[in-house]
């Protein structure tokens, strides 16, 4: 695998008129080709200013950019500008031009590119082929659902045949479904196209859905990245288990059961720790043999279950019985099972 992106050593700061913000403490990151990244963070915590550092919309105060091979620092105008055709970028708000029809917002960076009229035509309509839209191309945008919109947005990003795609917080305007849509066509996109894609969002689900690897940023630094699936599996950062645990639904077979009637005071005086376990086939009989072969029961306190960039993932939260050495020795019959037991406070 070759490297698509890298940030070595990334700074921005921003003068306003009384003071500086740094919005970027030394950034480092590698993408590589045929990924899709996620960098998640907070509102405020730097994300937008990182994307536009990736094509130079942003030129950083310290440190370099260097995209297939390019360090962005280092080119003249007229070379930036042509490796910036090979980066497509969608954003929240969709930025389409609102005048023209769906066709001719497409055909737009085909014309700018210099390229001939009816091949322009033809590779736009198998844009709108492939987003969907092949019904609307005499449609003005604002008769588009915003599902729709940000399909001609991801048409018209892609039609210059980019090697990366930015998305800044494209999902983050459209409901869920619709969001999971515009997810699954830019996986699409990425397998069929083979476009690096890297995906801003403040939301995990987002990155769960899609990511293959992921960037925490918060207050302009990166505090954890990874694969997606060890950081869901094993948060180190406080910011990642903030995340992790973000929007997690309890699945009624586990919680329903047996954490209903729990009360706080009993969760907050035992002792409990939290298993991850990639499939529930494999989760379930461990839990209760053990409990068979100590004759003592655990309480479930939480389970959720998550998919994990199209892979199962699940957690519980155990509650151990009081007594000492047999917390012990459930962690290690737990352990002995390949689960990563983890203490929870
Ligand atoms: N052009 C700018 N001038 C001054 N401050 C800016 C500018 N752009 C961003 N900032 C500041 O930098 C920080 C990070 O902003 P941003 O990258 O937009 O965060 P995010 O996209 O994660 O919400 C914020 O404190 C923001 O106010
Ligand atoms: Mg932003």
């Amino acid at each position: 695998m070759s490297c698509m992106i890298e940030v070595r050593d990334v700074s921005k700061t921003f003068q306003d008129k009384d003071r500086t913000v740094q919005a970027l403490n030394h950034i480092n990151i590698r993408i590589e080709e045929g990924d899709i990244y996620g960098i998640i963070g907070m509102s405020g915590a730097g994300k937008s200013t990182l994307v536009r550092c990736l094509n130079f919309l942003e030129v950083p105060t310290e440190g370099s950019v260097i995209v297939d091979g390019q360090e962005l620092g280092a080119l003249s105008d007229r070379e930036l500008r042509q490796i910036r055709g090979s980066i497509g970028m969608i954003f929240q708000s969709f930025n389409l031009l609102m005048q023209k029809t769906v066709l001719d917002n497409i055909l737009f960076p085909l014309k700018i590119q210099g390229r001939g009229k009816a091949e322009s035509l033809e590779r736009a309509r198998d844009l709108l082929k492939t987003v969907g839209l092949a019904d609307k191309e005499k449609a003005y945008p604002s008769q588009l659902s915003g599902g729709q919109r940000q399909r001609v947005a991801i048409a018209r990003a892609i039609a210059s045949d980019p090697k990366i795609l930015l998305c800044d917080e494209a999902t983050s305007a459209l409901d869920p479904q619709t969001t999971n849509s515009i997810l699954q066509l830019l996986k699409k996109i990425n397998q069929e196209m083979g476009i690096t894609i890297v995906i801003i969002t403040h939301q995990m689900s987002v990155v769960r859905e899609i990511c293959h690897n992921v960037a925490i940023v918060e207050h302009g630094s990166i505090v954890e990245d990874g694969s997606v699936e060890e950081i869901f599996t094993h948060p180190k950062s406080r910011a990642a288990r903030e995340l992790v645990f973000e929007g997690s639904e309890t699945s009624e077979t586990f919680a329903g059961r047996h954490a209903a009637d729990r009360t706080m005071e009993e969760l907050r005086e035992k002792r409990r720790i939290r298993i991850v376990f990639t499939s529930n086939s494999s989760f379930e009989p461990v839990i209760g043999n053990m409990v068979l072969k100590f004759g003592t029961p655990v309480n479930i306190l939480k389970a959720d279950t998550k998919d994990v960039d199209g892979v199962a993932r699940g957690e519980m939260i155990l509650g151990l019985p009081d007594e000492r050495e047999l917390q012990e020795k459930m962690i290690d019959y737990l352990n002995a099972r390949g689960l990563a037991v983890e203490e929870v406070n």
